[in-house]
């Protein structure tokens, strides 16, 4: 479903040193599979996942989605196969729109002509039945402008847009950092039973050791733009969230060491 062929990412930042975000990742994620992604912060989880939707260019490497190869495809074209929700519940929605006007925005997205089913009956029929499978109770709300919502509401909502027409592959990016822990929960579960339900093939990246020991079929641990660790199966099953930060603090000492090691470095070439 997704291959990622030693996918780079290099930045050049005026007077900086140039920055591999994304260093010769090669990946292949099946399809139907639900992958955690987890990292330090700055670790390239974000560009992975701009490189894959097309906001990102890649600097060398391939990509392909569901038989395409993607590489040059603009992010225009790799919107109807790639589904994306950021951090931000105001990211994905029209706060000035109802629920249902958003809703309608994603099932109209591509298709044409679209406006005169997005206020029929039968997509306000089928809207409330999404809503009210993943949320019981959401589904009365349908007319009350999303910028009124939670934000964990939102979310969902959000969610619900990004996955309406199906698509190949759904990107994450610690779309419930900016929740508090009740609602991140709510969302969490949410999110789940959508990728769940439409056997969808997913990629979550994480801030929560939590949700990465708990969710998912397969775990990936991204630090300095390379895979450092990529289990599946019973392994993925067995793992902690406690595992987990010890891997973390492991890799965050031997940075310590790193940086420490260039320091003595530099000293001795002054
Ligand atoms: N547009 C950009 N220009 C220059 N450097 C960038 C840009 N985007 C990200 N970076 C750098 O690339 C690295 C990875 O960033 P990012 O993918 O956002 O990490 P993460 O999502 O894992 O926190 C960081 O060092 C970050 O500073
Ligand atoms: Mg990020």
């Amino acid at each position: 479903m997704l291959d990622l062929d030693r996918a780079t990412v290099q930045f050049h930042s005026p007077g900086g040193p140039a920055v591999r975000a994304v260093d010769g990742v090669s990946l292949h994620v099946p399809a139907g599979q639900f992958v955690v992604v987890i990292g330090t912060n700055g670790s390239g989880k974000s560009t992975l996942q701009g490189a894959i939707a097309g906001t990102v260019r890649l600097s060398s490497g391939r990509i392909a989605v569901a038989g395409h190869d993607i590489t040059n495809w603009s992010q225009h074209a790799r919107a109807g196969l790639v589904g994306r929700v950021f951090q931000d519940p105001r990211a994905g929605t029209a706060g000035s729109l109802s629920v249902l006007e958003n809703l309608a925005v994603a099932a109209c997205r591509g298709r044409f002509p679209g406006l005169g089913w997005a206020t029929s009956r039968r997509l306000r029929d089928e809207a409330a039945a999404r809503l009210g499978r993943i949320v019981p109770g959401l589904e009365s709300r349908l007319d009350q402008p999303i910028g009124s919502m939670s934000g964990g509401q939102r979310q969902i909502v959000t969610l619900l847009m990004a996955t309406w027409h199906r698509p190949e592959l759904l990107l994450l990016d610690e779309h419930t950092a900016a929740l508090d822990p009740a609602a991140a929960d709510r969302v969490v579960r949410a999110t789940a039973e959508l990728i769940r339900a439409g056997r969808l093939t997913a990629l979550m990246v994480t801030h929560s050791l939590a949700q990465a020991a708990s969710l998912g079929d397969r775990l990936i641990l991204v630090h300095r733009g390379r895979i450092e660790l990529d289990v599946e199966g019973a392994a993925k099953r067995r793992l902690t969230a406690d595992d987990l930060a010890d891997r973390f603090d492991a890799l965050r000492r031997t940075d310590q060491l790193d940086d420490a090691a260039a320091r003595t470095l530099a000293d001795l070439y002054i």
